[in-house]
């Protein structure tokens, strides 16, 4: 780094991680291109990273098979008082936990590199973005954070001598002995993994994981649960949000921020290709919205991000060809299979499976394998200005304007494809009691049914009864120009279990209607959990899904909601009288609505 760093606060925590720490080097990392490179190679050298032949600058690692994935059980916020983590959260102590991590953290980088990364979440100078600095003894992460933030010298020069830095400390939890032969993923095992958050002091600590979320500091750490914890304190919002615009026919455009839990088609929704004939979609962001209320009162947001981190498993030119088209060159792939032809390949790629791979394991695999060749958390990184469809004002410093939120989950059953709240309080409630069925994004089981209010369970990083408060308050101050709030389910399925519509860029139809809701063009129908269109409003001219489905699709069965006032009243039980009297009221209004 050829900037001198002048910044005291910041040589001093860095100089006090290296004394803990006990790296044999510290390298400041100043985003070039040459620096990428020059790490590529070294981990090219030691048997880390696999040049993929058939895409330039393009790398395959994989992980400890025991380290795919994010750790919800080993992630923690470490309030001063537990229950300002709530109940949501895993919470330890912050004296004990600092201890108990001082303790791994002595010596844990000897034989190794101590990267420090200079790193901006928005684009630098943006009113709504912040700087991070990370620490890591992983040149995997050093590649990693190049491609999905902002990284380098100029970060450095926007902090000048006491800007202000958001700590993140990171260690895989893995020191080399003298003579120690590496390994090509090390990690520590389970029982040493935390993800530690100190939002009260705006700090991150992590160790003992190499992977994603657990280990690239500013994407969930950082944008999301620290930054969800300063939103609240400085009156914005920091969530777990795609950001697209949707153009009309007629040139107007809408923004829309959407929250789902992880993989249930985020990145696909950020990317849609509408089938509706002259509706045009631009991506902004795929995972998370940081918002702002502007001079004109309305809710600006920025996707703080650089790139996307996404899941690879199911991404196809028929699910999102934009992220096929994205990822030709200057890719990171992690946990992919590898084709003799020296590409990657995933389950749910199009086209027939290779008669040959290598499995994420590095095992031999065959399509008569009983295992599946990639794993499916596998991810590709990729460079958020590579997407054939990014909008050209996706850095715009001041953000775009949203005009409409959506929620959602995935869900087989109860859940209709769309429905509008009735008002902000109601769209609140729809957000606080969203639900889905879980995917592989987290360790844990596949399939069981979560509420994950917000798409924020894993990542709020305060209690969730009062991130609920916050967004009332949020409302309260946005009043007529708040956007408007729909719940979607993509995933709703038939008695037989098939999927009652097709997703994908026939989404587009459903937005449409949101639009034209939002314009006054298009009608709904009042039922006991929301607004519904009405007859012909969804636009479904082309589509070939029976008339009887889109009946069940739309259909809002009484007997099923009371069950599911029934699991809200146990999802609100457990935030005591930290839930907003105006959520158990409208708790109350659906129960009566329901008869
Ligand atoms: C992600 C997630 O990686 O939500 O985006 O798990
Ligand atoms: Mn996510």
């Amino acid at each position: 780094m050829s900037t001198a760093i002048r910044h005291e606060k910041l040589k001093a925590w860095v100089k006090e991680a290296a004394e803990m720490c006990q790296p044999d080097e510290i390298i400041w990392c100043d985003g070039s291109k040459e620096e990428y490179d020059r790490l590529m190679a070294l981990m090219v050298k030691n048997g880390s990273a696999t040049p993929l032949k058939k895409r330039p600058n393009s790398f395959l690692f994989r992980s400890h098979p025991s380290d795919v994935a994010r750790v919800e059980d080993r992630t923690y916020i470490s309030t001063p008082e537990k229950i300002d983590a709530g109940p949501t959260n895993n919470w330890i102590d912050p004296g004990e936990l600092k201890a108990t991590m001082k303790d791994l953290y002595k010596g844990c980088m000897k034989g190794r590199t101590m990267y420090v990364i200079p790193f901006s979440m928005g684009p630098i100078g943006s009113p709504i973005a912040k700087i991070g600095i990370e620490i890591t003894d992983s040149p995997y992460v050093v590649c990693n954070m190049h491609i999905m933030t902002r990284v380098g010298t100029k970060v450095i020069d926007a902090l000048s001598v006491d800007g202000e830095f958001i700590p993140c400390l990171h260690s895989i939890g893995a020191p080399l002995m003298p003579g120690q032969e590496d390994v090509s993923w090390p990690c520590a095992p389970m029982e040493k993994k935390y993800i530690s958050h100190f939002p009260d002091e705006n700090l991150i600590w992590s160790y003992g994981s190499g992977y994603g979320g657990n280990a690239l500091l500013g994407k969930k750490c950082l944008a999301l649960r620290i930054a969800s914890a300063m939103a609240r304190r400085e009156g914005w919002m920091a969530e777990h949000m795609l950001i697209l615009r949707l153009t009309n026919p007629q040139g107007k455009q809408y923004h829309i921020a959407a929250a789902f839990p992880s993989a249930c088609g985020k990145t696909n929704l950020a990317m849609l290709q509408p089938t509706v004939e002259g509706w045009k979609c631009e991506t902004i962001g795929d995972d998370i919205a940081w918002m702002k209320i502007g001079p004109d009162g309305r809710l600006y947001a920025i996707n703080p991000e650089a790139g996307f981190f996404g899941v690879a498993p199911g991404t196809s030119y028929e699910s999102n060809p934009m992220a096929m088209n994205t990822l030709h060159e200057n890719i990171i792939f992690t946990n992919c299979a590898l084709t003799d032809e020296g590409d990657i390949w995933w389950e749910g790629m199009d086209g027939a499976p290779p008669a040959h791979a290598i499995d994420w394991k590095g095992r031999d695999w065959t399509p008569e394998s009983t295992e599946v060749a990639a794993h499916a958390n596998a991810r590709f990184t990729a460079p958020a200005r590579q997407c054939p469809c990014i909008c050209g004002d996706w850095e715009k410093p001041e953000g775009v304007p949203i005009d409409i939120f959506i929620f959602g989950g995935r869900r087989a059953g109860v859940v209709p494809l769309v429905n509008e709240a009735f008002n902000w309080d109601h769209g609140v409630f729809l957000g606080a009691t969203a639900s889905s069925e879980t995917t592989a994004a987290n360790i844990g089981s596949v399939g069981n049914l979560r509420r994950d209010p917000f798409a924020m369970k894993p990542f709020c990083g305060y209690n969730m009864g009062d991130y609920f408060q916050h967004w009332l308050d949020m409302g309260d101050k946005l009043r007529d120009k708040a956007p408007r709030i729909f719940y979607v389910n993509w995933f709703r399925k038939s008695s037989q279990g098939k999927f009652l519509w097709p997703g994908f860029g026939e989404n587009s139809r459903v937005l449409k209607w949101m639009c034209e809701r939002i314009d006054g063009r298009a009608g709904a129908v009042k039922t006991a959990i929301g607004l519904l269109p009405d007859n012909g409003s969804l636009d479904t001219k082309g589509l070939s899904v029976p008339e009887a489905n889109m009946k069940e699709i739309l259909n809002v069965d009484t007997d099923a909601w009371k069950a599911e006032v029934e699991s809200i009243e146990k999802h609100f039980s457990q935030f005591g009288d930290r839930l907003p009297a105006r959520m158990r009221q409208q708790l109350e209004e659906l129960r009566k609505r329901l008869g």
